[in-house]
């Protein structure tokens, strides 16, 4: 087994504690807007769900994979189903001293340093009250969430109806061996939902700015454009680069029939790629999967796998 380590426990210099403090301070004055587009974002995917797979996200025992510190998604979807996490960073919901001494040994002193600023700050606790203001409720769910690797789950078999995993296949060094873990977990008839950010779309760097004020020091593409390589601050995220026709034959390979559905770039963005390609730049890129932000894949796992199907059949001419 290797060791449980998150991407986030990587690159713990002075400049990586630095930049992530300037982060955290602009988070600071975001964290009600995030809990609202977590409620917004939750919402879209479970009607989604509903309209392609005709799937109620009622009653069900549910896995997220990689639920984050924040957990909205998940906390929303315990509010009407059992539901478990698994996440490699350990998540410390109270301020206990232990969970954190766990947290420093397993996922480093940066993580640490950080999920401490962002209870300092008060990020979390603003971020709680608005996610209760928007689904409208006292108190929330606190499911558990298990420290394990997605891509090396020790969950029995079949043991639930629903997976989820959001922002999450990207940062895996082996999505094969996830997937692989989740067709076992799924019940016959069970469903997954996988949402992956593309590598090769003008924000697939990672670059952390991009999700604060000042998302706009952050050009098109620069992790595809070897000029602007020494521009980024993503050096302690890991992405595994895999790019769109690698995902669809994975997907394919491993869950037949799944449905894609792409979440396209803004007009701008179309525009910026063809100019950049009419100039000679990202020319090994396909301008579809320069322009595809999200990939999410639904599917249905088979009601009964072929095998049992043979074995129902033969029982069932034992019988009679
Ligand atoms: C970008 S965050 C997404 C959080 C949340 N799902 C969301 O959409 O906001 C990715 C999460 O996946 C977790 N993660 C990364 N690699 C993982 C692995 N191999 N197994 C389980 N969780 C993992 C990270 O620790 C992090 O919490």
């Amino acid at each position: 087994m290797s060791p449980i380590r998150s991407y986030t426990s990587e690159g713990a210099s002075p400049l990586s504690f630095l930049r992530e403090a300037s982060t955290l301070y602009r988070y600071r004055r975001q964290a009600s807007e995030l809990a609202r587009q977590s409620v917004e974002d939750i919402r879209c995917r479970e009607a989604l769900i509903n309209e392609h797979l005709g799937l109620l996200l009622r009653d069900l025992d549910i896995l997220e994979i990689g639920p984050g510190q924040f957990q909205a998604h998940m906390k929303y979807l315990a509010l009407k189903n059992r539901v478990v996490g698994i996440d490699l960073d350990v998540i410390a919901e109270s301020v206990a001293p232990l969970a954190y001494l766990k947290m420093l040994r397993t996922n480093g002193p940066l993580r640490t340093a950080k999920t401490l600023g962002r209870k300092l700050l008060g990020i979390d606790r603003e971020f709680a009250s608005e996610l209760r203001r928007q689904i409208g409720i006292q108190r929330l769910p606190r499911p558990k969430v298990i420290q394990m690797d997605a891509c090396q789950m020790s969950f029995p078999d079949e043991s639930f109806d629903f997976v989820y995993a959001r922002s999450v296949f990207h940062h895996l060094p082996d999505p094969g061996a996830a997937l692989d873990g989740i067709l076992r977990v799924l019940r016959p008839g069970g469903t997954a939902y996988v949402l992956l950010h593309l590598y090769t779309s003008e924000t697939g760097c990672l670059d952390p700015r991009i999700y604060t004020d000042r998302r706009n020091e952050v050009e098109g593409w620069p992790h595809l454009q070897p000029q602007l390589s020494s521009t980024l601050n993503n050096q302690n995220t890991y992405l595994n680069k895999l790019r769109l026709h690698q995902w669809r034959s994975l997907f394919d390979s491993k869950m037949p029939g799944a449905k894609y559905l792409m979440t396209a770039a803004d007009p701008a963005t179309f525009e910026l790629a063809k100019t950049l390609q009419s100039k000679g730049e990202l020319l090994d890129y396909a301008l579809e999967e320069l322009t595809t932000n999200d990939f999410a894949v639904l599917w249905r796992k088979p009601a009964h796998s072929a095998e049992s199907q043979t074995n129902r059949m033969c029982r069932s001419a034992a019988n009679s």
